[in-house]
């Protein structure tokens, strides 16, 4: 509560709204009263948010399954791919490459990890609206891993069985090979004519080790930084020049978006980011919103664990070209930025952001104008926005 004048000042406020000479934000003058409660919020809280749909969540042997299948190369068809491969540790969960490349290369910039246990909606377009549910895209992915779900129940049966069994209980009879071929995904031959009993029961498999690399994220998950320090109280934890940047960034309208402890919303806002050179248009959380209403694996599907959440609106004018709000820890260690790594320097999305984006943008994203100044204050403020990272043995390749 360092922030906030109490006492007087409020007093008189609640008298007098408009009263210009009560300065609300004793630390930080050039604040509004909103803002300046605002600031108060960005302290991350202690604990994690519970987890979408996941009962294993904090599971332990859950997480022993999932830090090792993060980390295994098996689990693609040229058995070279891990998430580890886009996701790397010694890189804070990121491969600081403009976009990402497994089999082949993507046509969006991989997040780092280390946050994604503090939001609900996953990938720069929400296709995956828990993170349990989000792996399966990224083992099914052609230019990713490149694997079926058939193959991911094989490999669990042959290399993780007993991980598996003691956070799951017993895996189907995948040696039946007449009911469960060694390979095959929706759309393929030999998935589409499985029995739907047998079907739904390797999607419990494939959802299952979704939930076990959900409780591996969760351990894989930044600390906390100067800022929070700030915020607590600790004045000295910013330098002036980083204080003057967060005061920037609420008046350029920042927190618009990157609001609250994580510097996300954890909502879509199309800012026009144009395609990549060579690339098409991209319609992002549109085509995400229709990709979402088919999967099984989604928030009102039959993996979910308890009450079942409102099944997926459906996409509306604003969900065209529109993207994750990323968070902002830790986005100096996260370049090249935007959702296909067009940004080769803060600077350069700061330059984007500042003249309102491009074409048909959110009405909240405001063209804004700074001195060079306030936008050096702006830069140094993103850089004091970096976090610990997670604790041993967490942060790194398991020892086998
Ligand atoms: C070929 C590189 C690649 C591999 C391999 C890969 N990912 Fe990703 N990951 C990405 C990219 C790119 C995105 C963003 C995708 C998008 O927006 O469509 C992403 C997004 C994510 C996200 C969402 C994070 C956020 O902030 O939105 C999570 C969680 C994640 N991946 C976990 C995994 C896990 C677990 C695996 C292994 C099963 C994996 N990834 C394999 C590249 C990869
Ligand atoms: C209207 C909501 C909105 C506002 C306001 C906003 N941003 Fe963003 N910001 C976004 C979205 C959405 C993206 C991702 C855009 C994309 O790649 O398509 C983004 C991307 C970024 C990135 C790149 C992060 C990364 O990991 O790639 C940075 C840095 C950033 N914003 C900083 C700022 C700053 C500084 C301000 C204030 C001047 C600001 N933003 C205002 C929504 C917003």
């Amino acid at each position: 509560m360092f922030l906030r004048a109490s006492g007087a000042c409020s007093t008189a406020l609640f008298l007098l709204a408009t009263l210009p000479a009560c300065v609300e934000c004793p630390r930080l003058p050039g604040l509004s009263v909103n803002a300046c409660a605002q600031v108060e919020r960005l302290a991350l809280p202690a604990t994690l948010p519970p987890s979408v749909g996941n009962a294993k969540a904090d599971d332990r042997n859950a997480l022993l399954l999932g830090f090792q299948v993060f980390f295994d190369a098996r689990f693609s068809s040229n058995q070279d791919v891990r998430c580890a491969t886009c996701h790397l540790p010694e890189r804070d969960f990121h491969d600081a490459k403009p976009t990402s490349t497994g089999l082949a290369t993507v046509d969006r910039n991989s997040p780092s990890t280390l946050h994604a246990a503090w939001q609900r909606w996953q990938t720069w377009d929400g296709k995956a609206d828990s993170l349990w549910s989000q792996p399966l895209g990224a083992f099914e992915n052609p230019k990713e891993m490149n694997y079926t779900r058939l193959e991911i129940a094989h490999q669990i049966a042959a290399s993780h069985r007993a991980r598996y069994e003691n956070a799951f209980g017993p895996l189907p009879p995948l040696d039946d090979g007449a009911r469960f071929p060694s390979k095959g995904k929706p759309g393929e031959e030999s998935w589409d004519r499985m029995a739907a009993a047998d079907q739904l029961e390797v999607n419990r498999v494939v959802a299952n080790v979704g939930k076990a690399l959900e409780a591996y994220m969760r351990k894989a998950v930044h600390g906390t930084g100067r800022i929070d320090k700030y915020v607590q109280g600790d004045t000295s934890a910013l330098t002036k020049e980083e204080e003057k940047g967060l005061v920037v960034f609420f008046k350029a309208g920042c927190d618009a978006c990157h609001s609250g402890p994580t510097f996300t919303d954890d909502a879509f806002h199309a800012l026009g980011v144009p395609p990549a050179p060579g690339m098409g248009p991209d319609r992002g959380r549109a085509a995400a919103l229709e990709q979402l209403a088919q999967s099984p694996f989604s928030v009102d599907g039959p993996f979910h664990d308890g009450p079942k959440l409102a099944p997926t609106p459906a996409p509306t004018a604003a969900d065209e070209g529109a993207f994750h709000t990323p968070t902002l820890r830790n986005v100096t260690r996260t370049g090249p930025w935007g959702h296909n790594g067009i940004f080769p320097t803060l600077a350069s999305v700061l330059d984007f952001h500042q003249k309102g984006g491009e074409g048909k943008v959110s009405p909240k994203l405001k063209k804004v104008d700074l001195t060079t100044d306030e936008r050096a204050a702006l830069v140094a403020f993103m850089a004091a926005l970096e976090v610990d990272d997670p604790p041993q043995p967490w942060n790194n390749w398991p020892d086998r």
